[in-house]
């Protein structure tokens, strides 16, 4: 379990930003942590360090979005599982359709669809600290998932932009 610490919404993002460029196809990154955690701010971070050609906000009532970013095929699925009635209405979003590997996948609230996820993810839960301090921790399974967690605490040593 990694800790990482974040004194404001620009940190968090950043955190989002640095992670967002890492991601590749069959990525999942499932985000819990309760309302106002910090999740879609993290998101946002994620899709313009992905290069999303349009901007990541939160999904709450289509519960899925699609982002595309230039030059590449691979597509950025953003899930938010607030206002699943229980884990089986994953399937009528097209869960295992989204995951089959040809995209990255972003999970808010994903704790409501647990038992539809792979066991190979990058977990990350939101600690509320205070009014703007928040901690999350990251846990990553699987070997891809374990690179890819290695690669976001070395981008976020390397430089503080
Ligand atoms: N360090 C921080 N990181 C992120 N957000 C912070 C931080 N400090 C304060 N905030 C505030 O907390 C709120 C986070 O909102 P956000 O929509 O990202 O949360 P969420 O986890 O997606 O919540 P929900 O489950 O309701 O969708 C924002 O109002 C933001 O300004
Ligand atoms: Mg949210």
């Amino acid at each position: 379990m990694i800790l990482l610490r974040s004194n404001s919404p620009a940190a968090t993002s950043r955190l989002g930003r640095k992670l967002g460029a890492l991601l590749t196809a069959g990525d999942v990154v499932c985000l819990s942590g309760g309302l106002g955690a910090g999740k879609t701010c993290l998101c946002r971070g994620i899709g313009v360090g992905y290069g999303a050609q349009t901007q990541l906000t939160s999904p709450s009532y289509n519960l899925v979005h699609e982002h595309r970013r230039a030059q590449y095929e691979t597509r950025l699925y953003h899930l938010d599982c607030y206002r699943l009635g229980n884990p089986q209405a994953a399937q009528s979003l097209g869960i295992d359709d989204i995951l089959d590997g040809s995209g990255a996948v972003i999970i808010e609230w994903a704790e409501r669809i647990e038992p539809f996820l792979p066991s190979e993810r990058l977990w990350i839960d939101f600690d509320i600290r205070g009014e703007s301090r928040r901690d999350l921790h990251c846990q990553a399974m699987g070997d891809r998932h374990i690179s890819l967690l290695a690669d976001f605490l070395r981008a976020l040593e390397s430089d503080a932009a």
